[in-house]
């Protein structure tokens, strides 16, 4: 069977208002370029003519400008899930003009297929090589593929010439099986394959085959500063020290690496820092750093979900592409991100937090509380279930005007329970075996910036006694303070006492 070559619009006018779509990728890797805009597109032309025209939005993770920016800007997404990072979708979805569902991204394929997801209309996948029988290879990310090549009633295929390089061999198309029938997920080391390197989409399905050339449009990482340098030391040395104590063994343990400027600076925290062995990641994305520690041969090893190289990393990944065969392979998000096997191969999972409070508890999303930032991400899958799970963050934002380390986050994603070790610029804060009281001392004293070090000491003054001490009308007064007079070092909890 041979698929015809159809145009983007073409393509576009096969999806209808309130239809489902779902799209190939993981961040903007392997995520599609050319239908999303014309799908957009289309829903202008409907809501000029005074038509309703929304679709419901479910990715593999944060897309590409092509996906949600576009969509997004053409108010055509009626429900998205699940983690966003785009800056018009990051509007959109706080100025409720869409619905926004944000799942651990490990459970979304599975939720698709128990049909807790509803119908899936359309599927809009990127692939790099396809045959007559509907085997295709992905590109650059994987994210939900499998599954929604399933569980779609439509495929449109985008196909895309923009690498100059074949990608056969990188992919570990794997979907596991539904319980009551589900088995063990068979990876007991970062490099084990237990998938097919081609993705069958049943043929019936494709309606056309879109051609692109565009990259993924991914820019390139800010330079590591001051802040960012100093928590990536921080993390490194705290990882040496546990090595030395025996905490961890000696041949070291996958690491897990979250997304964002400040996940890269950990991993360069990592490579400079000697007494950090050669290393292998099992993680959901890699990023330029962990291209480079690969060339540098501090990095043997990354499992991932895709490959969210900025664009001058790709050209260099392309060029160099045989040497990267035997050291990287993509899964589906589900088995990257997967709980089983993060507990089993006991990664350290360093991500990334908005703030923490003095007890341990993390906000990865919310910006005081209400307004959504990206998502959780994967950032739960891994926290819960690592053999440590470490959360990093400067400890001011915004010109000192923001602490982030508080008496409460005003919105939990990780808890005390999974959260063992936090990071700042300013020093490491290890939670593991302590009381919440010895806790709140631990993060004041090593993570706090020193602007705000003598407010939390007047937090706990004003607080009742308890195993958690608190006093909740001052629990939030260091948020309110930064709404009100926009800077938290404003506060004075002197008034609650
Ligand atoms: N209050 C208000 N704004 C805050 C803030 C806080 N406590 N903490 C950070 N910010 C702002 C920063 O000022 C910055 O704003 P800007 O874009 O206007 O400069 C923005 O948030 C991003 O912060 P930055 O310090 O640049 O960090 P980052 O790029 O590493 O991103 C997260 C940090 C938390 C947003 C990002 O890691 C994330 O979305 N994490 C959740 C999902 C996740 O962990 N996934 C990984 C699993 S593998």
């Amino acid at each position: 069977m041979s698929f015809p070559f159809i145009s983007a619009e073409e393509a576009a006018s096969h999806i209808n208002n309130g239809d489902t779509v779902a799209t190939s990728g993981f961040t903007a890797s392997g995520t599609p370029k050319i239908v999303p805009v014309a799908l957009a597109e289309r829903a202008r032309k409907f809501h000029e003519n005074g038509e309703p025209f929304k679709v419901n939005l479910f990715t593999g993770a944060s897309t590409n400008d092509y996906v949600d920016g576009a969509l997004t800007r053409a108010n055509a997404i009626g429900k998205r899930a699940p983690y966003q990072a785009n800056p018009d979708t990051r509007v959109g979805v706080n100025n409720c003009e869409m619905e926004y569902y944000d799942p651990h991204l490990s459970h979304l394929s599975q939720d698709m297929r128990y049909g807790f997801l509803g119908d899936v209309d359309v599927a809009i996948i990127e692939v790099t090589e396809m045959n007559p029988s509907g085997e295709v290879i992905l590109g650059a990310g994987i994210g939900m593929t499998p599954t929604i090549a399933k569980a779609a009633k439509k495929v449109i295929i985008e196909y895309s010439s923009y690498y100059r390089t074949s990608f056969r061999g990188f992919h570990d198309n794997y979907i596991p099986l539904d319980p009551p029938h589900r088995r063990e997920i068979p990876i007991y080391k970062p490099s084990d394959r237990i998938g097919s390197t081609v993705l069958k989409i049943d043929p019936k399905k494709i309606i056309g085959v879109v051609p692109s050339n565009e990259s993924e449009s991914i820019s390139s990482f800010t330079s590591l500063s001051e802040t960012t340098r100093a928590i990536g030391a921080n993390v490194a040395e705290f990882l040496a020290s546990e090595m030395r104590k025996g905490h961890i063994p000696h041949e070291f343990l996958p690491i897990q690496s979250g997304v964002g400027n400040i996940a890269n600076a950990a991993l360069y925290g990592l490579a400079d820092n000697p007494a950090i062995p050669r290393f292998e990641m099992y993680t959901e994305v890699v990023q330029d750093a962990v291209m480079e520690l690969m060339e540098k041969g501090k990095c043997s090893f990354a499992s991932t979900c895709a490959l969210a190289f900025s664009d001058e990393t790709m050209l260099r990944f392309m060029d160099n592409i045989s040497f990267f065969r035997d050291k990287l392979l993509m899964r589906p998000g589900e088995i990257s991100n997967h709980p089983e096997v993060v507990r089993r191969l006991g990664l350290i999972a360093m991500n990334t937090a908005l703030e923490c409070d003095i007890y341990g508890n993390v906000n990865s999303t919310h910006v005081n509380g209400t307004k959504i930032m990206n998502g959780i991400g994967g950032s739960g899958d891994f926290c819960r279930n690592a053999y440590l799970s470490i959360f990093l963050c400067p400890s001011i934002q915004k010109n000192g005007k923001i602490s982030t380390i508080v008496p409460m986050v005003p919105h939990v994603d990780h808890n005390e329970h999974s959260v063992k070790v936090i990071v700042t610029d300013q020093g490491v804060a290890d939670l593991r075996n302590t009381d919440p009281s010895q806790r709140a001392k631990i993060i004041i004293e090593n993570c706090v910036h020193p602007d705000y070090k003598q407010l939390m000491w007047d937090y706990l003054k004003v607080a009742r006694k308890g195993h958690t001490p608190h006093n909740l009308h001052a629990a939030f007064a260091m948020h309110n303070t930064f709404e009100e007079a926009g800077d938290m070092r404003l506060t004075d909890f002197a008034r609650y006492a």
